[in-house]
């Protein structure tokens, strides 16, 4: 017997959350039946009309096991119906309306939109309000995006493999090439759009020799091959470019970009580009970052290398997409004057206000990289004058890499909520990313993909809720972390109250568990040095990363404070610097990242922080394997595939945790010789 709420079909993992999970309430099932089944439809324009009754056709059939019937407009009989409607002058662009209308004897559900895209959310919008057992009746509703980018980077190369992938080989390329799954880019289109993404970087930010090659002629056909996938979900496709490709194609002696030659190369380069693909998004550049090429090497700076993209971009209305990870990966940590929190922006506030339109600096969540806690980068809020785009980690790299339960919601929430104080208190960092609080002309948030081959896309099938989660947090920084996590078990695994509430829990508390077991108080990485993965204490703290934590017999942390350290908390809106500045005021969950302290100082919470290193580990630990038991009572409720697969993650990270507590515990407890006040076992 099939258990209630539950669902039956297989392939579930690559399904993802556009699941065939029939309604099972009958008369809800029957008043959505009612007003879906026969589908009013305008004349459609592009093929992305094809997609929105694709995707309402795929509704009836597999949410209410009905056949959808298609009328025209002028069908005036007074049946029940569905009427899709491209309205000008309402709403955004991309906003659809749902509207729930008694019209004579029949009553209709009026999707309305200014675009074909819009429909198309608005048809996925259905799906989730459906599975939520919203009824149909009644229905009054309007939605549209905070965000204007909304954009995931694929790290993907040419050779098939994944920078800083979890999920298996890339999508997209095999053997140097593009690998033609066009039903696959198709299907993982059709996802994004369910999400409302709405611009995709297909190639690695770390652009290679192959690479380089995809704004040539020879490469174009095949962009724009994906490109025209993409298109059909509303989806806009940009790509990487490597700031050296006069140079490496071009047959340039040089990449200065004050060169008339090289200006003119990029231009040519546009052009080529846009003849090929109208619509292409833009270029994504990582520039003098991590030994990648950039204008540095001609005395110029960030500006003068995006505006020069951006002029030749213009034209075609492309935009340039130029990231802010820029700092010393070749410090000597002998140097204790150079601080990497502070690079980017000691590198880009200087030029706030001197790049085109067309220039969005993309920018990492926090000043370093990606840890599983940061403070906000300072940048949000720092630059006034600048498109900006911040950009979030999907890919768990530095929480789990996949194989660890690791729900990001929370996390990014918090950067997004975060009020930067800037113009006043009520300045968070999404209304500047939104483009309210100083008017850019183009912004929003991009972050890195955690897809590839893998059956369930993203390796761990809990790791799916996060690009779901992403994707809807960015269309509405307002959803919480629970109702983004409800929608997606739901969508996913059907609604049986123990799987939502069980699921619920197990993502919502799995952030702070996999932060309570790892790298304590905002002092971040202790990571194994190059794959990222596992506990190594030292691992980076002799190297030339910039990544230090400074544990010595008696205490640890960074001090960047104005006062005595290196003078990061400066670059905060004022309230916030004081606060971070302070002792008597930094969060506990950020102490070390601010500031250096003897293993005795007490915490906010009451606790020593040695005491709070030990406590962490060994509740985190246990907190890991309260995870697997919960997972275990959903057993005869998930189905058994991804029952076992999802089984199978958890007992690894369960495994993992603990060496992770042993690991550092034991650091700590060698270090500073301090015992465990609850005489819990530490290695000598
Ligand atoms: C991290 C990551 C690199 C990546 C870089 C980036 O440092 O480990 O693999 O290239 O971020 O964002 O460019």
């Amino acid at each position: 017997m099939k258990p209630a709420g539950s669902v039956v079909e297989p392939n579930l993992s690559y399904r993802a959350w556009l699941q065939a999970v029939p309604l099972e309430q009958e008369e809800l099932r029957s008043s959505w039946a009612r007003v879906l089944q026969t589908a009013e439809v305008p004349d459609f324009h592009s093929p992305t009309g094809a997609a929105v009754l694709t995707e309402w056709a795929t509704l009836c059939r597999e949410l209410l096991e009905t056949e959808g019937r298609v009328v025209s407009s002028a069908d005036t009989s007074p049946a029940p119906r569905l009427r899709l409607v491209v309205r000008e002058g309402i709403l955004h662009e991309e906003g659809f309306r749902i509207r729930h209308l008694r019209e004579g004897a029949g009553d209709v559900l009026e999707l309305a939109a200014r675009s074909e895209v819009g429909l198309l959310y608005g048809v996925f919008h259905l799906r989730r309000l459906m599975t939520d057992g919203v009824r149909p009746e009644g229905i009054d509703l309007m939605e549209e995006p905070r965000n204007r980018l909304r954009m995931i980077n694929h790290w993907d190369n040419a050779d098939g493999s994944v920078e800083r992938g979890y999920a298996g080989p890339s999508i997209f390329y095999e053997n140097g090439n593009f690998a033609h799954r066009f039903e696959r880019l198709r299907d993982y289109a059709r996802l994004l759009a369910s999400v409302g993404i709405n611009a995709v970087s297909i190639n690695n930010v770390n652009v290679h020799e192959n690479e380089t090659q995809f704004v040539t002629e020879e490469k174009l056909p095949e962009v724009a091959r994906v490109a025209e996938l993409f298109r059909v979900y509303g989806i806009r496709l940009f790509l990487a470019v490597n700031f050296a490709a006069p140079l490496q194609i071009g047959g340039l002696s040089t990449a200065d970009p004050l060169d008339e030659g090289v200006r003119r190369w990029w231009q040519e380069t546009a052009e080529v580009v846009y003849r090929r693909i109208p619509d292409f998004g833009g270029f994504l550049v990582k520039a003098d970052s991590e030994h990648r090429p950039g204008p540095f090497a001609y005395g110029r700076n960030h500006a003068d290398g995006a505006n020069m993209l951006a002029d030749a971009l213009a034209p075609y209305g492309g935009l340039v997409i130029w990231r802010c990870f820029v700092y010393n990966c070749m410090q000597d940590w002998r140097d204790r004057s150079t601080d990497r929190a502070k690079a980017a922006f000691d590198h880009f506030m200087p030029l706030d206000g001197s790049f085109r339109e067309n220039v969005l600096l993309q920018i990492k969540n926090g000043p370093m990289d990606f840890q599983v806690r940061e403070p906000a980068s300072p940048l949000f809020g720092g630059m006034k004058r600048t498109n900006q785009v911040l950009e979030f980690q999907i890919a768990q790299e530095y929480t789990g890499q996949q194989r660890h339960v690791c729900y990001l919601v929370p996390q990014w929430k918090e950067v997004l909520d975060f009020d930067t104080q800037v113009e006043g208190v009520g300045s968070p960092v999404k209304a500047i990313i939104s483009g309210f609080v100083y008017s850019m002309k183009m912004s929003g948030i991009s972050a890195v993909s955690n897809i590839g081959m893998d059956d369930t896309w993203t390796g761990h099938v809990l790791a799916q809720a996060n690009l779901y989660g992403y994707g809807r947090l960015i269309w509405n920084p307002e959803l919480t972390a629970r109702a983004i996590a409800e929608e997606w078990v739901q969508l996913t695994f059907g609604s049986h109250p123990k799987t939502l509430d069980t699921l619920c829990r197990i993502l919502l508390d799995s952030w702070p568990i996999y932060e309570s077991y790892t790298a304590p108080l905002g002092v971040g990485w202790m990571v194994t040095p190059h794959t990222h993965y596992g506990p190594d204490v030292d691992g980076y703290e002799y190297s030339r990363w910039g990544t230090y934590h400074f544990a010595d017999r008696d205490g640890i942390g960074v001090d960047r404070t104005q006062a005595t350290g290196s003078g990061f908390t400066t670059q905060y809106g004022s309230d916030n610097a004081s606060r971070y500045e302070s002792l008597a005021t930094c969060p506990d969950e950020l102490l070390l990242f601010f500031h250096h302290v003897p293993y005795g100082h007490v915490l906010h919470s009451g606790k020593t922080v040695i005491q709070h290193i030990y406590d962490s580990h060994f509740e985190g630990a246990t907190e890991a394997h309260r995870l697997l038991e919960e997972w275990k009572t959903l057993e005869g409720l998930v189905e058994k595939e991804r029952y076992r697969l999802v089984l199978d993650r958890l007992m690894e990270q369960a495994e993992h945790a603990d060496h992770w507590r042993d690991v550092i515990n034991t650091y700590f407890y060698r270090k500073s010789g301090v015992l465990d006040e609850q005489g819990r076992p530490l290695y000598s």
